[in-house]
């Protein structure tokens, strides 16, 4: 590992959706903030040696392996960013800290609790050598969110009463579309909970400062079959070109082969948390026309906050201390300087977006790696949300009991 923190070789896994919201991120953030190391984009990894290279030509990297090895051994690597299915997640991440590399991994930390748990001691017994690990759930860093946990831990909504939060999307309605990797529990762990449901949970934590401490859940998969992704056909179909299926071809053999839905739809649950609050969430892939919709409302004993990723640049709050004759909600938008992450940006007014929150993540990575700090969110709190998607399968599995999640609670991100 280089002993320079003032430079940061990336080494990146995974190319695709989030690869290339990282590498977005990756080339901004020092073009926008100023840190005290400087981020070198060394190499990224996939497996097909055109793709990948087509790749890191587009995205900007300055190499390309097919091997996610030859970053977690190179001498020419200081980071390892993965940013592949939740199935790699662990085996990638425990061997980049084994070897000295500073680890940001994407959310859902694992597909396991035993393998979250795996990764949460192995980034305690790499911090004690200096080497630091983060779980990237960048939706803490949208600057409204952010500033929801301040106004929260300012006491400005008093005691906590009430955390209402959805995410709905609907990309698989139709039940013609193939059986992706997110929608096979051996690749993803889960479906719509792990994949957004782990998303609210972790906001909704991070922004009350406050732990679920047990759940009452349901859950559903509405439609059980779907049709192989093209390339794919009959018996231990391959999808996607990393694993096996369980899938059949059509009474005469030649028909479309489907394979078997192994993950939830939907995830609805009730939960307690550890400061007083009721909450309640949702998370759907079935929810015809939101695409991407995630809105989260809480309650105080002194007011009430709102935040809509639809409209990410604008917090609601209602101020419960103002006379009941002026009270309602008023519209914060959310780009003054002043405001978290903002004062690098653009003038008030100019709105930033979705891709914003991954530039915000790194920044907070590369600053603490380089001072010797440890980032939010820690391998230790993925885990805590990792407990809590445990304890909601759990319920789930038996008839929405009651079920305390657990036993080891790791500190929510301070
Ligand atoms: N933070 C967010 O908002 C957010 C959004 C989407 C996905 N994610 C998470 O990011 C991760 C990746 O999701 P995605 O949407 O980018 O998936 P994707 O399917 O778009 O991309 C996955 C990439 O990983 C590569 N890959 C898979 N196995 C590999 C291996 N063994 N070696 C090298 N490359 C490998 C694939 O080829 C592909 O490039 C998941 O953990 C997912 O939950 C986070």
């Amino acid at each position: 590992m280089s002993t320079d923190n003032r430079q940061l070789r990336v080494g990146m896994v995974g190319y695709a959706f989030m690869g290339a919201a990282h590498s977005q991120a990756w080339r901004t953030v020092n073009r926008v903030y100023d840190l005290p190391a400087r981020v070198r984009m060394s190499s990224i990894c996939g497996r097909d040696p055109q793709k990948v290279a087509e790749a890191a030509d587009r995205l900007g990297w300055d190499g390309w392996t097919t091997d996610w090895r030859d970053l977690v051994t190179s001498d020419e690597i200081d980071v390892v960013d993965i940013c592949t299915p939740g199935d790699s997640h662990a085996e990638i991440a425990l061997a980049a800290l084994a070897a000295g590399k500073h680890v940001i991994c994407e959310k859902p930390l694992a597909n396991t609790v035993d393998e979250a748990r795996a990764m949460a001691a192995a980034a305690a017994t790499a911090r004690a050598s200096g080497v630091r690990s983060m779980c990237g759930f960048n939706y803490r860093r949208v600057p409204a969110v952010t500033m929801m946990r301040q106004l929260v831990a300012a006491g400005r909504l008093g005691a906590i009463r009430h955390v209402r939060a959805t995410y709905l999307q609907d990309w698989i309605v139709d039940p013609q579309f193939p059986l992706v990797w997110r929608l096979q529990k051996d690749k993803a762990g889960s479906g719509a909970l792990g994949d957004i449901g782990a998303h609210i949970i972790d906001l909704t934590q991070y922004v009350t400062g406050q732990r679920i401490t047990g759940v009452s859940a349901i859950t559903e998969t509405f439609v059980k079959e779907r049709p192989l992704p093209a390339g794919s056909s009959g018996l231990a179909a391959h999808v996607d070109g990393h694993g096996s299926v369980d899938g059949h071809g059509s009474a005469d053999g030649h028909g479309p082969a489907t394979g078997q839905v192994t993950v939830d739809d939907a995830a609805v649950f009730v939960a307690r948390l550890d400061g007083g609050s009721l909450a309640t969430y949702e998370a759907t892939r079935f929810a015809t026309g939101r695409k991407n919709a995630l809105r989260v409302e809480i309650n105080g004993s002194l007011g009430s906050l709102v935040f809509d990723l639809e409209r990410l640049n604008e917090l609601e709050f209602l101020d419960g201390t103002q006379p009941a004759t002026e009270q309602g909600f008023r519209r914060i938008l959310v780009t003054e300087p002043e405001h978290p992450y903002l004062s690098a940006w653009w003038p008030p007014g100019h709105i930033i977006g979705y891709e914003h929150s991954f530039t915000h993540q790194m920044r907070d990575f590369v600053e603490a790696v380089a001072t010797g700090a440890d980032p939010q969110p820690s391998f230790e709190d993925a885990l805590q949300v990792q407990l809590v998607l445990d304890a909601v399968t759990r319920s789930a599995e038996q008839g929405s009991s009651w079920t305390v999640v657990g036993p080891e609670l790791a500190s929510v991100a301070a």
